[in-house]
């Protein structure tokens, strides 16, 4: 084997065929099963993307109202993962939880390692539905707040920023937060669906696998970067009332000097896309309504300031973690809380490759070059 037969990152390297999800650098494009996410993200609820990843097809008015009504009463957060995350220290990362919450509902499944496809697509519309009520619970809880119980007159998108915030968000709000779930559900090959497509094809079950995709979700490479984003912002400064013009001047110098010590600016660059995420415009309009909605300008400012600096020295584009940060901190969201709200949008995306993996699998076993010293004897 030479040197170029090695291919670190499996960069480049196409490793099966997948229905779910086409991502086009070349026209910057994103298809869930054959729609523009953009068409989908311009109007189409959460649960009714859940449906079209998991079957292929955009639901009827019927298949939409019966998992509607499946969902509502599936919100509730289990007294056994209650009990398991509160014995996790409060101080833990958010990640942490989110992962110890999908593995105790595994084990309390009791039709956990049955895969059939039938049983398969109920563990995944159980998993979307239940996963919210967690990470509310967390944020509550670490602010020493009680939880607040689902609402079966909610929907989803509206349902989990009532459970986190215990109050009606504004029509505006639901709307980017909706936008960002649809936004997040699924791309295709990345790390973490991976990850859970290599779980699955050792024929371990759905929730070891969905627990091992939000390992790999956490890292600040992937998913991480979105909380890393907010991080940028507070180590730049957050000064409600600063103007958007000051804002972007502090926040373009501190991106030259980031630039000029070789750091790698969390938020920006992809490893498919080389000419922006396809993502990005959708996201970035829900950013700017959530300026406009909370008054928050200088925000744009630090936003745009890093934006420019960065494109102009290296022609690197923000991914969609760097619109999605600042809008989830506007909603009220602890940083902490970014990538557990990455998990319950890309449980669609998760499941539905595990789901394809299982239909058609092969076990995924790569091969490696050795490296370390010749054979030698004791
Ligand atoms: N800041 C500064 N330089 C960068 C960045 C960045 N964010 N991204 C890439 N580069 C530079 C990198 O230093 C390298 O330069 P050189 O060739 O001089 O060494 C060059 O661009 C190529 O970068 P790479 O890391 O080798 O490229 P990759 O395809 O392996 O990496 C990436 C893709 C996403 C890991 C990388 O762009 C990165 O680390 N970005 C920051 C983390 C981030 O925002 N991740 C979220 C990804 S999108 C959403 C998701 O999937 O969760």
């Amino acid at each position: 084997m030479t040197d170029t037969d090695v291919h670190k990152g499996l960069a480049g390297i196409v490793a099966d065929r997948t229905a779910v999800s086409k991502v086009n650098p070349d026209t910057n494009s994103l298809l869930y099963r054959g729609y523009p996410v953009q068409q989908l993200a311009a109007g189409l609820s959460v649960e009714a993307v859940a449906l079209l990843l998991w079957s292929g097809e955009l639901p009827s008015t019927q298949e939409l109202a019966e998992f509607e009504e499946f969902e509502r009463s599936h919100r509730g957060l289990d007294p056994k993962v209650r009990e398991a995350v509160d014995l996790l220290p409060a101080d833990c990362h958010p990640m942490d939880v989110g992962r110890t919450a999908v593995s105790v509902m595994g084990a309390n499944d009791p039709h956990a390692q049955t895969s059939d496809p039938a049983a398969e697509l109920q563990k995944a519309k159980k998993l979307f539905a239940a996963f919210p009520a967690v990470l509310a619970y967390d944020q509550r809880r670490r602010r020493g707040q009680d939880p607040v119980a689902p609402r079966d007159d909610l929907d989803y998108a509206q349902n989990v920023l009532w459970m986190t915030f215990g109050e009606e968000a504004a029509a505006e709000v639901v709307n980017a937060f909706r936008v960002s779930m649809v936004l997040y559900a699924e791309h295709s090959f990345n790390a973490s669906t991976f990850t859970a497509r290599v779980v699955t094809s050792t024929l371990s079950d759905l929730h070891s696998a969905v627990t091992a995709a939000i390992g790999a979700l956490k890292g600040p490479l992937h998913g991480g970067a979105n909380e890393a984003v907010m991080h940028t912002f507070a180590e730049i400064g957050i000064r409600p009332g600063e103007t958007r013009e000051e804002a972007a001047a502090r926040s373009r110098e501190w991106m030259e000097n980031a630039l000029a010590e070789k750091r790698k600016v969390m938020g920006f660059g992809h490893r498919v896309y080389k000419r922006g995420d396809s993502r990005v415009p959708t996201m970035k309009e829900s950013l700017d309504a959530m300026v406009e909605h909370y008054g928050r300008h200088e925000l744009m400012g630090l936003y745009e300031g890093l934006e420019s600096a960065m494109d102009e020295a290296t022609g690197i584009k923000p991914n969609l973690d760097y619109p999605a940060g600042p809008t989830y901190h506007l909603m009220g969201f602890d940083t902490e809380m970014f990538t557990p709200l990455f998990i319950a949008s890309r449980i669609m995306g998760w499941t539905a490759h595990i789901m394809e993996q299982r239909a058609d699998n092969t076990l995924i076993r790569p091969l490696s070059e050795y490296s370390g010293p010749d054979e030698r004897s004791l």
